[in-house]
């Protein structure tokens, strides 16, 4: 894919290695009317109207067909919505950065981090820690790259009133940065209904075309607001299908921005499972297929907790042991190194 000159960034080698996102509004024959029609019929970025339907963008933005087709044309062109040969591919690979969880037996069984390009899963029970994993990520993708940082900043998606201003403070402390600035470099959305949290993803691109030093982005929890609105089956492929297109949009911002995506997710009993760990993460099989990485996390003994990657593309299945505390996330000593099971 061709390289195009981005924002200006500190160092060559932080530049989006994707092009550079154009807002709708600047494409050919589009304009400022015409966009704020097409982003209120939901079709806010250059994907969205690249695979519109041009009937769809006669009626919402009252022109002729002919331009219908030459903008979605354009869309199409400015989204560039072809193949990537082999080696291009290779390169995008080369671009993924990985922030530091803090506890470097975590870091292990991750491949080195939770990546960019990718959505990273965790999933467990009320208190094992998935919250702490966001607050402490959240932090470290701050810190300096020889820190396990990406010197960049964080978007997060809150469902549940979950976010503590103090927890990142005091996080930010033990890391030795100014806790305001961490505070200041983080935006975060409170999202109160499904349709809400929907908007939220779909307002990222604007975030970071505003600030492209955003690296993260958390979602926690990914699953609540889907869960409590959606109950009973009559409505579960619905909910479905809202969930695919919100994890699709993620995985899209992950690789067009060179970004992390950490979502969290809560479990349910499975009475059917006799044997091993009756839980199951909610959601079905969707979050399943979208995320690249799916952690599953436990209490362990004396406080400390255990984390299980589950059907990773490319990394062994093992477990990882660490702990929790006032310090944020950090490795048992002695027994802080990833064991492989396979
Ligand atoms: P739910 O959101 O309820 O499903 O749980 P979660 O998996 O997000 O749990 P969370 O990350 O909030 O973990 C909370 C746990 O972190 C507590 O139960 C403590 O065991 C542990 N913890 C240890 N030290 C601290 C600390 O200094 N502050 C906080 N907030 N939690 C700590
Ligand atoms: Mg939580």
């Amino acid at each position: 894919m061709a390289k195009k000159d981005a924002e200006p960034t500190d160092s060559a080698e932080e530049k989006p290695f994707e092009e550079e996102y154009t807002d709708i509004k600047d494409l050919p024959g589009v304009g400022a009317t015409i966009a704020s029609k097409l982003k209120s019929a939901g079709y806010v970025d250059m994907i969205a109207l690249a695979t519109a339907n041009p009937m769809d963008v006669i009626e919402v933005c009252e022109i002729g067909e002919p331009t219908a087709k030459k903008i979605i044309a354009e869309a199409r062109e400015a989204a560039k919505m072809n193949f990537l040969s082999g080696l291009e591919f290779e390169e995008k690979r080369k671009a993924v950065q990985r922030i530091s969880t803090g506890s470097n037996a975590l870091d292990i069984l991750l491949g080195g981090g939770v990546e960019s390009q990718a959505i990273t899963e965790c999933y467990g029970e009320f208190g094992s820690g998935k919250s702490q994993i966001a607050f402490q990520l959240t932090v470290n993708v701050q810190l300096p790259k020889e820190k396990g940082g990406l010197d960049g900043h964080a978007i997060w998606i809150d469902t549940e009133g979950t976010f503590r201003p103090a927890r990142i403070e005091q996080l930010a402390k033990v890391k030795g940065i100014d806790p305001k600035e961490v505070l200041q470099n983080i935006k975060v959305g409170r999202a109160y209904s499904s349709d809400h949290q929907i908007l939220l993803v779909d307002k990222i691109p604007d975030l970071i075309n505003k600030d492209p030093k955003i690296k993260l982005v958390v979602v926690d929890s990914m699953m609540s607001l889907f869960r409590a609105e959606y109950v009973g089956r009559g409505t579960l492929a619905d909910r479905q299908q809202k969930l695919n297109v919100i994890l699709h949009n993620l995985q899209r911002l992950a690789d067009r921005f060179n970004i992390a995506i950490y979502i969290t997710n809560q479990v349910m009993a499975r009475p059917d499972m006799m044997f091993g760990d009756p839980t199951a993460p909610v959601g079905g099989h969707i979050i399943g297929h979208v995320a690249t990485y799916r952690i599953y996390l436990r209490k362990g003994k004396k406080g400390l907790r255990v984390a299980r990657l589950v059907d990773s593309p490319s990394l062994p299945e093992g477990e990882a042991t660490f702990q929790i505390g006032t310090d944020g996330i950090t490795d048992v000593e002695e027994e802080g190194t990833a064991k492989k099971t396979k």
